[in-house]
């Protein structure tokens, strides 16, 4: 009988090294319906009405009883990106991008880059596999994108790059031309962009597909769409890839009404756009509440908003709580700070007095 590795209770069955070596990840916590929900960078008004409609009127038994056929939703997603059917594979939600990416292209062991702080689930595909995690710091002034120090690390070792463009939670952003730098350099390694949060910037990868064979960008429907809990994204690549991308993907992970969704959604682009003008414009109105109460914050290029509370970030949040605002701590990785995620004006006014009650008290 091979030697036990861990301490572990009797009766439980040893995992994988890489498993046991895992810190574990507490999920979101529950109760959020009702109040809200400035923490997960959600959409705060809801999925557009034609797709609440389309799930409440025009679902059949039929269509439940058959196994997902994508055909008719991928042409339509294809139209709304601007490419092929060829050119991305439908995922669920981007964690399944994410997952699908690294199951193609990293083995045990080899070398995958992240930034830091940025979205926790690269660390935790990239950790399930095996592979040795390279965190780069996000720059202390400004929590600039770390370019240079980024083109350093990358090595003929590294398996795989993995960016959120705007980053989540700095808000910061790169440019297009800083992330072709990053391709040219790591020309044998998967490069993946994720634009959870691109309509809210408008910079893109996507018309580069072509043009860098070690070029990945995800989409999600989880964030200005207002679908998370359908979980369903899409991960983009050359064609090429995409064959591999699909061998690596278990074939029905995305059910038959995240994606009939995901159709209906793209079809009413005014209700997405309405929504992200007027993201646009109540950050700003956040802006300018908290210069008043003078609170530090990063400008973001996101839906959502970094700002300095010094001492009082977990309590701030705390005390939001009691009030039915939520957002997030995230003073364990960049002191002092707390994430709000924008909505609307008219929240954004709740959410700047309830703050300014707490903040002068
Ligand atoms: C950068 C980034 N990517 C992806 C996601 C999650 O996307 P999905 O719901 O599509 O898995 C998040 C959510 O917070 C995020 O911040």
């Amino acid at each position: 009988m091979a030697a036990r590795k861990a301490d572990l209770p009797w009766g439980v069955l040893e995992p994988r090294e890489a498993v046991l070596n895992m810190a574990p990840y507490s999920p979101p916590t529950g109760g959020r319906a009702g109040k809200l929900r400035l923490d997960f960078n959600e959409n705060t008004v809801g999925a557009s009405p034609r797709v609440i409609e389309f799930l409440k009127q025009r679902l059949t038994g039929e269509r439940l009883a058959i196994y997902p056929e994508y055909g008719a939703v991928k042409a339509a997603l294809a139209r709304y990106f601007e490419v092929e059917e060829d050119d991305f594979i439908l995922t669920n939600g981007t964690d399944e991008a994410i997952q699908v990416l690294i199951n193609t292209y990293v083995d045990d062991r080899q070398q995958v880059i992240v930034l830091h702080p940025s979205y926790a689930m690269y660390r935790f595909y990239a950790e399930v596999a095996g592979a040795p995690v390279s965190e780069i710091a996000y720059r202390a002034e400004k929590l600039a994108f770390p370019l240079e120090e980024l083109l350093d690390a990358i090595t003929p070792e590294t398996r795989a790059v993995l960016i959120s463009n705007p980053n989540n939670p700095t808000g910061t952003g790169t440019s297009r031309a800083n992330l072709e730098r990053i391709l040219q350099k790591a020309g044998h390694a998967a490069v993946l962009v994720d634009e959870a949060y691109y309509e809210f910037c408008g910079v893109t990868m996507l018309p580069l597909l072509n043009d860098y064979p070690n070029l990945f960008v995800s989409r999600t429907f989880s964030k200005a769409f207002g679908m998370a809990s359908m979980r369903v994204g899409c991960l983009f690549s050359q064609s090429g890839n995409v064959e591999f991308l699909h061998k690596a993907q278990s074939p029905y992970s995305v059910n038959t009404l995240a994606a009939m969704a995901a159709a209906v959604a793209v079809e009413d682009k005014a209700y997405v756009e309405r929504f992200v003008t007027e993201v646009l414009a109540a950050r700003e109105l956040l802006y300018v509440g908290l210069e008043r109460l003078g609170i530090p914050y990063y400008p973001s290029q996101a839906n959502f908003v970094l700002f300095q509370a010094g001492g009082r970030a977990v309590e701030i949040r705390d005390r939001l709580r009691s009030r039915g605002v939520l957002v997030r701590d995230r003073s364990y990785e960049i002191p002092g700070c707390v994430r709000v995620t924008v909505g609307t004006r008219d929240q954004m006014d709740r959410f700047l007095k309830e703050l300014e009650e707490i903040w002068k008290a």
